[in-house]
């Protein structure tokens, strides 16, 4: 039987490795390119049955129709967030896999990472041990006991999130727009999550109505000091009201793993040029802002398991026409979709 044939865009030394390991019985003829893909990129896949692509590789409808112009088959997504495609645009000419879930652990720990950090002033004290300067002076924290956590999202992510602050003695409240029944977690509405929570922590996906869900109205809601923790999607975020919010010290601190400007910086090495983004630069020279760049689904368990899936999803569809990772337009709820579809969307 003829290997599949893959490219492989936006691929970094750490993809290569989980994907020859997971590629053990060679039945995949993987092209990897570190280029992005994009319309100007396209041309690259020609001959492919199938792209294998990233968070911030731009499937635009120009892009689908170049592929599917060049054979392209399927478009496997090495993530969860479906976000970057126009999945709309692809129904009915490519088909759009994704892994959707690979560690929810791995992005609910980094959250809690990221918090305890923040709160602990943990990164100013590497910084100042360092350099032999052991003063405690503006390092006060405060306890997690005892706080209350507003989680927006309690799917896969949030739910593990959730865990880990009860293991702390938080009192958790959440909304999310498909409330879990019988899930013992206490459901409030998105403005009372905002008025009542020490730290909220987003773990919903990003869509045309959670797009800039913490805005200037929203932030004017929370409690003073409030932190913010965004491992989901920068577009969820306002980021000019945010950096607003913590210049007007309402916000006190906020950790996000990921910037709704975040494509053409976050992956890059820019520490030797003069970055252009000055929302970002100024959320950087905060404090209390920690930035990690899209790192929370980081962990050789996570990476591992996107390999095994991504690659599953590729052979189940190219060898049966259809695959349970499928996602289509007609449904933000992928169940609905499968079963309707019997595993397939068109
Ligand atoms: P999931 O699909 O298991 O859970 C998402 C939850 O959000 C669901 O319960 C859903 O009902 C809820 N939801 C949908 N629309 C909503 C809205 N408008 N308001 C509130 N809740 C809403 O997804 P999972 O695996 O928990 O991932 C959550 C998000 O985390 C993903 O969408 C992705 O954007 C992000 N992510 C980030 C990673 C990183 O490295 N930073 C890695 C993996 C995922």
């Amino acid at each position: 039987m003829d290997k599949i044939r893959i490219a492989f865009f936006d691929a970094k030394d750490y993809d290569k490795e989980s994907f020859v390991k997971a590629n053990v019985n060679d039945e995949f003829d993987i092209t990897y390119y570190d280029a992005r893909l994009s319309t100007d990129t396209c041309k690259l896949a020609e001959g492919c049955d199938v792209v294998c692509v990233f968070v911030n590789d731009d499937i635009n409808p120009e892009v689908i129709d170049k592929l599917q112009a060049n054979g392209v088959k399927l478009i496997a997504l090495r993530c969860a967030g479906y976000n970057n495609v126009d999945i709309e645009y692809a129904y009915g000419k490519i088909h759009v896999v994704r892994v959707p879930a690979y560690s929810p652990y791995a992005v609910a720990e980094h959250a809690m990472a990221m918090l305890l950090t923040s709160v602990r002033r943990i990164h100013k004290a590497f910084i100042r041990t360092r350099d032999f300067n052991f003063s405690l002076s503006g390092m006060t924290g405060f306890d997690m006991h005892g706080k209350t956590v507003g989680v927006v999202g309690t799917g896969k992510i949030g739910r593990i999130f959730i865990d880990i602050c009860r293991g702390f003695g938080m009192n958790v409240i959440a909304y999310d727009k498909y409330p879990a029944v019988d899930s013992g977690i206490k459901y409030v509405s998105l403005d009372e999550l905002w008025e009542q929570s020490d730290i909220i922590s987003l773990h919903c996906p990003l869509t045309d109505e959670s797009r800039h869900m913490i805005n200037e109205e929203s932030i004017s809601k929370m409690k003073k000091g409030v932190v913010i923790i965004n491992t989901s999607r920068g577009a969820l975020i306002d980021s000019e009201a945010l950096l607003e919010g913590i210049k007007d010290r309402k916000v006190g601190a906020a950790c996000l793993d990921v910037y709704e400007e975040e494509s053409n910086i976050f992956f890059h090495d820019y520490s030797n040029h003069i970055v252009n983004d000055d929302v970002l630069a100024r959320l950087i020279s905060m404090p209390n802002v920690i930035v990690t760049s899209h790192q929370a689904f980081l962990t050789s368990e996570a990476l591992s398991n996107i390999a095994d899936t991504t690659l599953a999803n590729v052979k189940e569809f190219m060898r049966e026409g259809k695959c349970i990772n499928e996602i289509c337009y007609k449904c933000s709820r992928m169940d609905s979709c499968n079963l309707k579809h019997e595993k397939k969307c068109f």
